[in-house]
């Protein structure tokens, strides 16, 4: 469910025409809808009420569309002092932002404990030390989940996978008890139970249902051995449609299946969800550049490219491409390419897609989610602005910098 649709013809963020917008900004742009946001956020929000939703700034750092969240009560899953200061800033109470992250560093746990954020999701030993003895030297307890490597398949891209055992993340399950019952004795550590993320864009709820049915006995266990277990953070996770005929899990039936496996244990939940919040309030809108016939193909040639949406070069994701206004006339095969210098460099191949001529206004779909936050300027390309969508209202949340500012940072040696 979004709020993009087609109006006489053209296509529509909301009450805006994205044809006017690229007017006002150029292009390419990232857009995205506040009634989208919202309706992700409250449908989640009242499936797993009372928890705590804190959206995974990862996702999407945008100031304004984490602050259209926080309006709504979430909280913040942030993974870096960065995104911390960001959530901050974005105006997320701190007692609603957890910190997640195997590389957390020692200032960047000192700016969490300064700061006073909910809770730091730690992942290892190493990291329990340095937090304990960092929180002594404070004056200050830190609160914590111990995150539990659950060695679960996740059954999604093996590089957003991160609950089986070769993965970087989490206590293993196995040591998980341990380290669970020695941070419950660490005078630094305030100890309140679990936390597990085992991957992202999850299409099926059987792997969430391993994993924290996992969780459920680790909690029994920890509780038996006279450790008490009051908070659970579940992570986040669940995939989002990219295609017509993918149907992820609704929230509802994910909240059944929370209840089915933790529900019995009274425990506080969080959640961290991302993708499924901001995938869909999400556009990259391009133009065409050329349409170059070649022997072997139609190269339909956007000024879009895989810096501004890095996902179909590095997930070989998809992203529907959708004609802002559709001509009249038969769909064919094109390939959708950017400029950059690689093949790589590529949106879709043998996409059918109605005609297109230079100067067409295309838009990559359900890319709120790891679009812009993972933007780079390879190819001397400028970040993309980002407008927010609000009924007809628009704001231009990020402007696009100007060649100066892109090297603003940079001295050149006075050797040279
Ligand atoms: C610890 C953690 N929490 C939450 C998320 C958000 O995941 P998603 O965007 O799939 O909901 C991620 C992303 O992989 C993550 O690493």
């Amino acid at each position: 469910m979004h709020h993009f649709s087609y109006r006489d013809g053209a296509l529509f963020a909301e009450d805006v025409s994205l044809a006017a917008l690229a007017d006002e900004v150029g292009t390419p742009f990232y857009c995205y809808s506040t009634a989208t946001l919202a309706r992700h956020f409250d449908v989640l929000a009242a499936a797993v009420k009372p928890a705590t939703v804190c959206f995974a700034v990862k996702s999407n750092s945008s100031l304004a569309v984490i602050r259209t969240l926080a309006a709504r009560g979430a909280g913040a899953d942030v993974v870096s002092e960065g995104e911390l200061r960001v959530a901050l800033k974005a105006g997320v109470p701190a007692n609603k932002i957890v910190f997640s992250g195997v590389g957390k560093t020692e200032r960047e746990l000192a700016f969490a404990l300064v700061s006073g954020i909910r809770q730091i999701n730690v992942e290892s030993i190493p990291e329990l030390e340095t937090l304990d003895a960092l929180a002594r030297r404070m004056g200050r307890v830190a609160p914590i989940a111990i995150r539990v490597n659950p060695d679960v398949d996740a059954h999604t891209h093996e590089k957003i996978s991160t609950g089986g055992a070769q993965h970087k993340f989490g206590v293993a399950a196995a040591d998980a008890l341990a380290v669970c019952r020695r941070a419950h004795e660490m005078a630094g550590i305030d100890f309140r139970g679990l936390a597990v993320h085992i991957g992202s864009q999850l299409t099926d709820l059987e792997p969430f249902r391993a994993a924290f049915a996992k969780l459920h006995d680790m909690v029994v266990a920890l509780r038996d051995a006279g450790v008490p277990v009051a908070h659970l953070d579940l992570g986040g996770g669940l995939g989002v449609p990219y295609t017509a005929d993918q149907e992820p899990p609704t929230p509802a039936a994910y909240a059944q299946m929370v209840r089915e496996t933790v529900g019995d244990l009274g425990c506080e939940l969080t959640f961290e969800p991302g993708r499924m919040l901001v995938g869909n309030a999400g556009m990259l809108v391009a133009k065409v550049i050329y349409v170059k016939e070649t022997a072997a193909k139609t190269f339909v040639v956007v000024d879009a490219a895989m810096n501004d949406l890095i996902r179909p070069a590095m997930y070989a994701a998809h992203h529907d491409i959708l004609a802002v206004k559709p001509r009249q006339g038969d769909a064919r095969p094109v390939d959708v390419v950017g400029p950059i210098c690689e093949t790589g460099d590529t949106f879709d191949r043998a996409v059918a897609l109605p005609p297109l001529q230079a100067g067409d206004l295309v838009a990559f779909a359900t890319a709120g989610a790891y679009g812009a936050v993972m933007a780079s300027t390879y190819n001397g390309r400028p970040l993309v602005p980002e407008v927010l969508v609000n009924g007809d209202k628009r704001c231009v949340t990020r402007r696009r910098p100007s060649y100066e500012e892109m090297t603003a940072l940079e001295t050149v040696p006075n050797w040279l």
